[in-house]
């Protein structure tokens, strides 16, 4: 089994279908950077010991230095008989510093504490990138928002017509959860911050290696606290993928009102042509395929957490080979978020909403029904009472055929629902005077919808 990292207590080497199931460098191979930056500083500790001279660790830094160069070039890559990553990159080693240097690079470490840490520094690297994307597609809906920042538009309950909102409101209500999603990962990073580097194998090291010092080196906060935890644990990618399901799922929401906004019956937006799809029959199809693309992306980056929590159920301690089928879902949701965010965000950005459309529908579906409630608690009317009131106001307006709207009831059917209804409450029924009546905090009255418009963009000002 000559060139692998385990050959010696065995006589034959593995079989073919032995060695192609536990092959990974197909999709471990984007770590090697991050090994490579651990071997580092697994040298630098290795000679603080006094387990490599002044002059080997030139050595050996130097070599890892032609490596790494080799591997951004392209110049190395896994062979065939590479198993992982770890592997691979300890034959490039062992060819640039020799065998002799080369082979005392291993003492003290484990796959199993590398591994643990590369994963680590690869995610942390991605919250940065998904945070950075996340918080484009947060602009993109202010951006909407300030462009609008009057219009009104139908508000729904049940899909159903209840009250009018701001569109810039509804936009903004798409905003915070995407700006929670960044919080999230920024918080995850403080968990990911501790390096399981030093743990070896499951117990740590009896060569006098200093954790501490490697985790300051690749910018953790510290080394992890428990070598059997460091090793064997894999919570962090799971709430790793958690974070990517629910941006998936937030995606996903925003997407599915795009779609229907786009319909002929609802006309509140038209797609711009750059990030819209035709159809290979229907010469006048205009098709919002990012969106639906985005809805369709929400389950498997679903599927990714599942599959990984599922992988995790009753994983005795400490490191098992299962822990290997972490990558590829980790790998996958950040494969699908780069390419979503971008696409997301360029669609929304470029959304050319119709105000008039939206103004239409506002007042439709007797949607200031609650407002001719609340006139009447004004005027001293207990609400349970008004609110029967209002009903009743309704079901006079759907007798008439067309169906009336509620300010075009006479003043005489008014006055026969109810005496307080006098004809004053008209002036309530309008959309302007609803919206701005909601001015308390997280409201949708302008006023508070301009508030808001500032704290959102000041938090993606932070970055
Ligand atoms: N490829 C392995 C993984 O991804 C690295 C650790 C392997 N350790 C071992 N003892 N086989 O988890």
């Amino acid at each position: 089994n000559e060139g692998s990292l385990w050959g010696g207590r065995f006589a034959s080497g593995p079989a073919d279908v032995m060695a192609a199931l536990s092959k990974s460098t197909h999709f471990d191979w984007k770590l090697a950077p991050y090994d490579i930056a651990g071997s580092r500083a697994h040298a630098r500790v290795l000679h603080r010991a006094g387990l490599l001279t002044e002059s080997e660790l030139e050595g050996m830094l130097s070599a890892l230095d032609a490596l790494a160069e080799d591997v951004r070039s392209g110049a190395f890559t896994p062979a065939e008989s590479d198993e992982d990553v770890h592997g691979a990159l300890e034959r490039g080693l062992l060819e640039r510093a020799g065998q002799e240097l080369g082979g005392k690079l291993r003492a003290g470490r484990s796959r199993n504490d590398q591994i643990a840490t590369m994963v680590r520094m690869y995610l942390r690297d991605q919250v940065a990138v998904i945070s950075s994307g996340v918080l484009d597609v947060v602009e993109a809906l202010v951006s909407q928002a300030r462009r609008h920042p009057t219009a009104p538009m139908p508000g729904r309950t049940h899909l159903q017509h209840a009250q009018p909102v701001l569109l810039a409101h509804h936009l903004l209500a798409h905003a915070w959860p995407l700006l929670r999603d960044v919080d999230r990962l920024a918080d995850l990073d403080r968990r990911l911050a501790r390096s399981p580097y030093g743990s070896g194998a499951l117990a740590g090291s009896s060569l006098g290696l200093d954790p501490a010092q490697v985790a300051a080196e690749l910018g953790f906060d510290g080394p992890t606290e428990n070598s059997i935890d460091g090793t064997a644990s894999r919570d962090l990618v799971a709430e790793f993928t958690w974070v990517t399901a629910m941006i998936g799922v937030d995606l996903s929401r925003i997407s599915e009102e795009v779609i229907f906004w786009a319909t002929k019956e609802f006309g509140f937006v038209t797609l711009d042509d750059a990030y819209s799809t035709g159809s290979s029959i229907m010469p006048q199809k205009k098709n919002p395929d990012i969106a639906e693309l985005a809805r369709g992306k929400a389950g498997r980056l679903i599927g990714d957490l599942t599959g990984l929590l599922a992988t995790l159920k009753a994983l005795p301690l400490a490191y098992n080979r299962d822990l290997q089928e972490d990558k590829e879902p980790a790998f996958d949701a950040v494969d699908t978020l780069e390419l979503l965010l971008p696409a997301v965000s360029g669609m929304i950005a470029t959304l050319e909403f119709h105000p008039e459309r939206l103004a239409e529908l506002a007042p439709q579906g007797f949607s200031l029904a609650t407002d001719v409630a609340e006139w009447l608690v004004r005027q001293g009317v207990p609400f349970r009472v008004a609110h029967e009131v209002a009903g009743e106001c309704v079901r006079a307006c759907e007798q008439h055929a067309p169906v009336k709207e509620l300010h075009e009831l006479t003043d005489e059917e008014l006055a026969a629902i109810h005496s307080a209804l006098t004809p004053e409450v008209r002036h309530v029924l309008s959309v302007e005077g609803s919206l701005a009546s909601r001015d308390a905090v997280g409201g949708t009255a302008p006023v508070r919808v301009a508030e808001q418009l500032e704290a959102p963009a000041a938090e993606s000002a932070r970055r």
